[in-house]
């Protein structure tokens, strides 16, 4: 089992009191927070040996080259590719999932395919391929919820057929929790000769992830989302799908030769990575992939579990509370939204916060799937490795008051 207590000291920014409360963190799938040693590979890096990577000969950059490729191996290990040069760093899941329309979509795509969506993908899994269709004359279809809101597959026959040429999906939804098994959709794309990208964004936190069990194309996540800097995520593709695709960006660093007429481009990973990187960040990276490995995912999913029965449980004695999600711990992580009835999550979510404890209230970049749902948005209080049985009493407590409050203003 994890010693939360131990974890905990590793990240200084919950040793604080806000709004006079003790901090209480439950927006873990928004961005989770960072411990010691990712903030000090990240100093380090500045104090010690800043430099740009790549170009240079002098021992700082060769210093700096090698801890950015070391980190290039080191999620290569972390995903199960079968090499190095498949990890095309980006700056998150949105640009990954960009340079798959742009390089990919763009380029093999013709009037009258179709791509293959679920209701549950955040804006960052949707909006790139609707602007595409609008682009190119393609057509969007989705994978709807069962009522229990995971994937009704029930359908996939008619969805997947020879004009499906992409499938994009998320292992994990953001708003809903449910962990998607994505065996049936991979197999039956695979079948039609489609490629299968799978958002792992949220995934990433909670599971370990493996692109060849998934039997995925392409598979992308943040490193923010699994106690990472901001501002580094990846792109993994199957080797000769990212050699046949041209660059997304253009520039310094992507290239062969530059002629004054023409221009030949560098071999992968470099071909997709245009100008300075955020190398401080990916450095850090690493330091992430080591602090989530030395845990274990075992562990985490366990306290995970546990975690998230206990909260569904404190949850359900509120008054007036409607879920969006499974209510039990099946195929499902960490991620809790619920609405009271009568009460908006925004005012909701402000008397919270006004007790020191950090949720998110809104759409969650899925406006589509909160359309579904038919309301403006939900409270979402995601939980991670540092999050106790504390943080979800004094959640449920703060609830209860607010409810107490708002309730009798609300039912006026
Ligand atoms: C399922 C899912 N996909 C994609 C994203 C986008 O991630 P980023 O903002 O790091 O690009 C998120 C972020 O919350 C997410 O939850």
């Amino acid at each position: 089992m994890l010693d939360v207590k131990k974890i905990k000291a590793d990240f200084p920014i919950l040793n604080q009191n806000v709004n006079g409360k003790r901090l209480v963190y439950l927006d873990n799938a928004a961005t989770t927070q960072k411990p010691n040693c990712v903030i000090e590979a990240i100093s380090d890096y500045y104090k010690i040996y800043n430099a740009n990577i790549h170009r240079g000969i002098h021992t700082l950059s060769q210093k700096a080259t090698q801890a950015y490729e070391d980190t290039r191996v080191a999620t290569q290990n972390f995903i199960g590719a079968k090499a190095s040069q498949e990890i095309i760093f980006t700056r998150n899941t949105t640009e990954s999932i960009n340079l798959i329309a742009y390089s990919y979509a763009r380029f093999n795509l013709k009037p009258g395919d179709e791509i293959l969506l679920t209701h549950m993908e955040h804006h960052a899994n949707l909006v790139p391929w609707l602007e595409l269709s609008k682009e190119l004359g393609v057509k969007i279809k989705y994978i709807p919820l069962t009522a229990d809101f995971r994937l009704d597959l029930s359908n996939l026959n008619q969805l997947i057929t020879d004009k499906t040429k992409i499938v994009s999906v998320t292992l994990m939804s953001n708003v809903l929790g449910v962990i998607n098994d994505l065996t049936a959709i991979t197999e039956l794309a695979h079948k039609f000769k489609a490629i299968v990208h799978v958002d792992a964004a949220q995934a990433v936190a909670h599971m370990p992830i493996d692109v060849k069990k998934l039997n995925c194309d392409f598979l992308s996540f943040s490193f923010h989302k699994i106690l990472g800097p901001t501002g580094v995520g990846i792109l993994w593709g199957r080797e000769a799908l990212l050699d046949s695709m041209p660059p997304f960006l253009t520039g310094g660093n992507m290239i062969a030769s530059v002629y004054f007429d023409k221009v030949t481009f560098n071999e992968l990973p470099y071909k997709f990575e245009a100008g300075t990187p955020d190398i401080a960040n990916v450095i850090a990276a690493k330091t992430a992939i080591e602090y989530i490995n030395n845990i274990g995912y075992k562990d985490i999913a366990k306290h995970e579990s546990k975690l998230t029965a206990y909260a569904l449980e404190k949850l359900s004695g509120q008054e007036n509370i409607i879920f969006y999600g499974p209510v039990n711990t099946i195929n499902r992580g960490s991620v809790i939204s619920f609405n009271l009835k009568g009460l908006h999550p925004h005012d909701l979510g402000q008397v919270i916060n006004e007790e020191g404890v950090a949720i998110r209230a809104g759409h969650h970049c899925c406006q589509p799937l909160m359309r579904l749902l038919d309301i403006s948005g939900t409270i979402r209080a995601s939980l991670y490795i540092y999050n106790d049985e504390d943080d979800i009493d004094i959640l449920v407590k703060t609830l209860k008051n607010a409810y107490k409050v708002m309730g009798h203003v609300a039912s006026r």
